[in-house]
């Protein structure tokens, strides 16, 4: 795919006015051809309405796009998919609305997912001359390598392809990468990873993924993501319609390396810990089994109640692993619960932590970058219900405490560094598509947390 957003062009670019309700009747006062044209088609320049004027040969000469104000400039999200294939640029745009605004959500809203589709059309470009284009295509492209990896069938995006990926990225920007993979883990003392990934076929072994980067005297920042290519559910097996998005379960990991690549391609001054455990949930003679006691890296005895409680399992080795490296701040991402989606929706990841500064600090990013995300408690009391009768702990909480995205961040605590930790539940996905947000995969909260960690760590 080529890049939408353009630092310079040569040829044509169409014109765009952008406008609030206000200026677009100051406008067409101006333009009888136009309050023709608006009257037909009931153009006011509400927010996401768009309006295409003809030149006399019918060419399309201006576009008018109805923007909101500085309140709503993620409204351009809308503006790529409504246009047709050609190059643009903005000739008006609300105040307070800044050229990057536009580029960026302009871009963000341009992303399809085309990688199976045999005819991929032309698309809408917009030249941005006063925009940091570098910048914002570091942005969304990582945004779209997150949404690309959730979009992609299970086999098609297995453990060796999600290694693949992450070397790519080590690669790129000069990162040391390991890479623990199948009965490896039990000697790398892994022993949860292990124990979820190992029904699935040999060619789809299990994989811990580290990778380094940035200098020893700089704050050290881990990055963890569950990435569990598929999640059948295991021996506990998931009924058809919650198995049939479970490609997207690698969700976390995913974000994990968009976030993780962002901060490297900015040269963020932090140093820079991306744990990725990769599984497959899988059912096989060696599944694991409802009941089963499971070491773990940390030394804890988790009773599995039941096995598709499979991604806390994978992160309490994995964020013990964040401890040993001592972080200033850890992030998990994981596409954890049904029951953070039944609390808020598919649109507002719940963010857990008990760091009062941080959660300030995610809030206010979140707002700037229009990255939503909404906090929820680690409510303490809940966590009696990961009670087991003779383990240290088990993994499904039991049913009186009935908050089970709570619990479930209260599981990770038990295992994530006593520092400053933030876990979020992420959903990575529209059910259903809307102007500027097709259905499928989707990047949460990682441009406010990079927003965030750039502002924390200046
Ligand atoms: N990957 C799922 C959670 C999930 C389901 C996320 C649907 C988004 C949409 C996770 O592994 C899971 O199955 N969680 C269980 C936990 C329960 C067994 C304690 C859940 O949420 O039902
Ligand atoms: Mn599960
Ligand atoms: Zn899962």
């Amino acid at each position: 795919m080529s890049d939408v957003i353009l630092q310079t062009w040569d040829g044509h670019a169409v014109p765009i006015h952008a406008l609030t309700e206000a200026e677009t009747k100051v406008v067409l006062a101006g333009d009888a051809f136009a309050a023709a044209l608006a009257a037909t088609a009931e153009f006011k320049g509400r927010v996401g309405q768009l309006l295409l004027i003809p030149n006399s040969d019918g060419a399309l000469d201006r576009v008018l796009f109805g923007a909101g104000d500085a309140q709503h400039p993620v409204a351009f999200r809308t503006l790529p998919g409504k246009l047709p294939a050609g190059v643009y640029r903005i000739a008006a745009q609300p105040d307070g609305v800044t050229a990057d605004q536009i580029s960026l959500y302009f871009a963000l809203g341009s992303y399809r997912f085309d990688r199976y589709k045999t005819h991929d059309g032309e698309r809408a470009r917009l030249v941005a001359p006063d925009a940091d284009v570098t910048e914002i295509l570091q942005i969304t492209h990582a945004c779209a390598l997150a949404r690309d990896m959730i979009n992609t069938p299970a086999n098609d995006m297995g453990p060796l392809q999600i290694e693949t990926i992450a070397r790519e990225i080590a690669e790129q920007h000069g990162a040391r990468i390991t890479v623990i993979q199948g009965d490896g883990l039990l000697e790398g003392n892994y022993p949860a990873v292990h124990a979820v990934g190992r029904a699935a076929d040999p060619a789809r072994a299990s994989r811990m993924i580290e990778i380094s980067w940035g200098e020893a005297d700089k704050p050290m920042v881990c990055l963890v993501g569950k990435g569990v290519v598929f999640d059948t559910g295991g021996l506990d097996i998931k009924p058809s319609a919650g198995m049939r998005n479970m490609k997207k379960d690698m969700g976390g990991a995913a974000h994990a390396l968009a976030l993780g690549r962002m901060i490297m391609s900015a040269k963020l001054p932090v140093r820079l810990s991306i744990l990725v455990p990769v599984v497959e949930n899988a059912i096989s003679g060696d599944a694991m089994r409802p009941g089963d006691i499971l070491a773990s890296r940390k030394g804890v005895s988790i009773e599995v109640g039941n096995t598709d409680a499979e991604g806390r399992l994978i992160l309490a080795d994995a964020l013990t692993r964040a401890c040993e490296l001592d972080p200033a701040l850890t992030i998990d991402m994981a596409t954890l619960t049904g029951a953070a989606r039944v609390a808020l929706g598919p649109q507002l990841p719940p963010y857990f932590t008990d760091d009062e500064g941080l959660a300030s600090q995610i809030e206010a990013a979140a707002r700037a970058e229009w990255d939503p995300l909404w906090r929820l408690p680690l409510w303490k009391a809940y966590g009696e219900a990961l009670d087991s009768d003779i383990a240290d702990i088990r993994n499904d909480p039991d049913g009186w405490a009935q908050a089970g995205a709570v619990t479930a961040a209260l599981f990770l605590q038990r295992f994530a560094p006593k520092g400053p930790w933030v876990h979020l539940d992420i959903f990575a996905w529209n059910p259903r598509a809307r102007p500027g947000w097709p259905a499928g995969g989707e990047a949460q909260a990682i441009r406010g947390l990079y927003r965030m960690i750039r502002e924390r760590f200046a």
